[in-house]
């Protein structure tokens, strides 16, 4: 802009050398006049420019971050649980009855114990479902893309034969059949199996898939220890495989969600007074419920980064704890913070680390805790009522649940300016900086989904749903007054 005015202004003084002084008054004027219009013309182009850079700064605050994480929480939702018609099922067991099923002889399953045969598991690509079977052929593990390729037809069989989710094959008999055939001989196993499968999926049509089993050996090479499934999957239709594609990598982003989260949460919370004393009241040191007794079993599920289960187990009264959570990253520091408690076996007061979805705890003992502990966490399990059901089967007679989390009117700013003044009070604020915006970053576009989902009553009532009696305390005022807590029992 300021070299055309240059420019013009150097025609106008050769206008004025050409045709006389006289009308130079007039050029000026002109010129003037001129400059006015360009420089009005550049600061308009210049407006609509830097508006147009605003609007799209704006678009990407607004760009629907929160519709998106909420569209991903709800994905889970979308893909429930398939449930095979009871006929059918039947027709299946008995095609099953008098064949030489592999591993259908193999003991009851304990998770405390039959888990301790993979100490390191084999991964495929996260993309790819995958499943874990231990020697015996029993269901040992699987992933996220498993259970939406097969609608979460794994989920409660932990332990079980696979012949269990086999029924839910579309070519079962020729599955079974193939089975039988390729592992009736222990001593020939194959390296390798490979096979067809297919399966009708509510959400995605048909899918097809290779399936290749690879035998695991253990270190000495010698001796199996289980088999590692991976398949290749096809879709008929490219428009469901491109849907599938989309769907398992939301799913996936919410479970990275709790990977992002474990060091930064856990860094920050325990420094605060706020978290501790929420753990204070849960573990009843405050006197509303009931101290943990002394040489109790515990279950804590979702036990996160473990400061509930460091607490109960550095107390040294005696106290047996089992740590359930299905995601590495949080069980990794969980296992670092617990070092000088760990256990392998539930004979002595410790902590054991299990992962494990706590919406099917199948493998842990029934009616053998004293109580089962879910401290903020909850509110994220997309089955809650499985989850509460499955926890009624694992405490004894008398055992307690207690649950905390957030209410329906929960304030998150209220609770992050509480943290931020109680990390000032200790002179940490500027030095855990990041990961208290790190934390408040994720709750508040990735986690507020889930945040406002139940009131007490809504609590209560889920409680009774999965058979709980008795409500042994209620209260809406912890955690800077943006949580509540309940307890109940068996
Ligand atoms: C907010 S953290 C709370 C951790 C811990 N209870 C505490 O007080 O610090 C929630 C935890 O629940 C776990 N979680 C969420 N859904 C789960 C599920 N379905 N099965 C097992 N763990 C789950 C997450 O991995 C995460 O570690």
């Amino acid at each position: 802009m300021a070299i055309g005015a240059l420019m013009m202004l150097a025609v106008i003084l050769l206008l004025a050398f050409v045709k006389g002084t006289s009308e130079i008054l007039l050029s000026i004027i002109a010129f003037l006049g001129v400059s006015a219009v360009v420089i009005g013309a550049g600061m308009a182009l210049g407006w609509r420019i830097s508006k147009a850079s605003f609007g799209a700064k704006e678009a990407q605050i607004t760009f629907d971050d929160h519709q998106y994480y909420e569209e991903s929480a709800a994905i889970a939702d979308l893909t429930t649980k398939k449930v095979l018609d009871e006929e059918v099922e039947e027709d299946r067991r008995n095609y099953a009855a008098d064949k030489n099923v592999p591993g259908r002889n193999a003991g009851a399953f304990d998770i405390l114990r039959d888990r301790l045969h993979f100490r390191s598991f084999p991964i495929g690509h996260r993309m790819a479902p995958m499943y874990l079977l231990d020697k015996n052929f029993r269901v040992v593990d699987w992933n996220l893309a498993f259970s939406l390729a097969f609608e979460h037809t794994m989920e409660g069989r932990r332990g079980v034969s696979v012949l269990e989710w086999t029924y839910y094959l579309d070519n079962y008999e020729e599955v079974l059949d193939h089975g039988v055939a390729a592992f009736s001989d222990p001593e020939n196993f194959p390296d390798v199996d490979v096979e067809n499968i297919r399966y009708m999926n509510d959400r995605y049509g048909v899918v097809e898939a290779v399936k290749r089993a690879y035998k695991i050996r253990d270190d000495n090479g010698i001796d199996i220890l289980g088999w590692l499934i991976i398949m290749e999957l096809s879709f008929p239709e490219i428009p469901k495989r491109l849907q599938f594609n989309e769907d398992l990598i939301r799913l996936l982003g919410v479970d990275d969600l709790w990977t992002e989260y474990a060091a930064s949460y856990d860094r920050l919370l325990p420094r605060t007074s706020v978290y501790n004393e929420l753990l204070d009241e849960m573990l009843g040191a405050t006197g509303g419920l009931d101290e943990i007794a002394d040489g109790a079993r515990v279950l804590d599920l979702g036990a996160g980064t473990g400061n509930i289960s460091y607490r109960l187990a550095s107390e040294a009264k005696g106290r047996m704890i089992i740590a359930v959570d299905n995601n590495t990253a949080m069980l990794e520091i969980l296992k670092a913070k617990c070092t000088a408690h760990l256990r392998e076996d539930d004979e002595h007061a410790g902590v054991i680390p299990i992962k494990q979805d706590i919406t099917t705890l199948f493998g842990i003992q029934e009616q053998s805790f004293d109580y089962a502990i879910l401290n903020n966490v909850l509110y994220s399990v997309s089955d809650p009522v499985s989850c509460l059901k499955e926890t009624f089967n694992v405490l004894r007679p008398g055992g307690e649940i207690r649950i905390s989390g957030p209410k329906k009117d929960t304030d998150l700013d209220a609770l992050f300016d509480r943290i931020k003044s109680d990390l000032k009070a200790v002179g940490l604020y500027d030095k855990l900086k990041r990961d208290f915006d790190h934390v408040l970053a994720i709750n508040n576009l990735r986690l507020t989904p889930f945040l406002h989902r139940w009131d007490m009553n809504d609590l209560e009532k889920m409680l009774e749903d999965a058979g709980f009696s008795e409500i042994t305390y209620r209260s809406e005022d912890v955690y800077a007054g943006q949580a509540q807590i309940i307890g109940a029992r068996k």
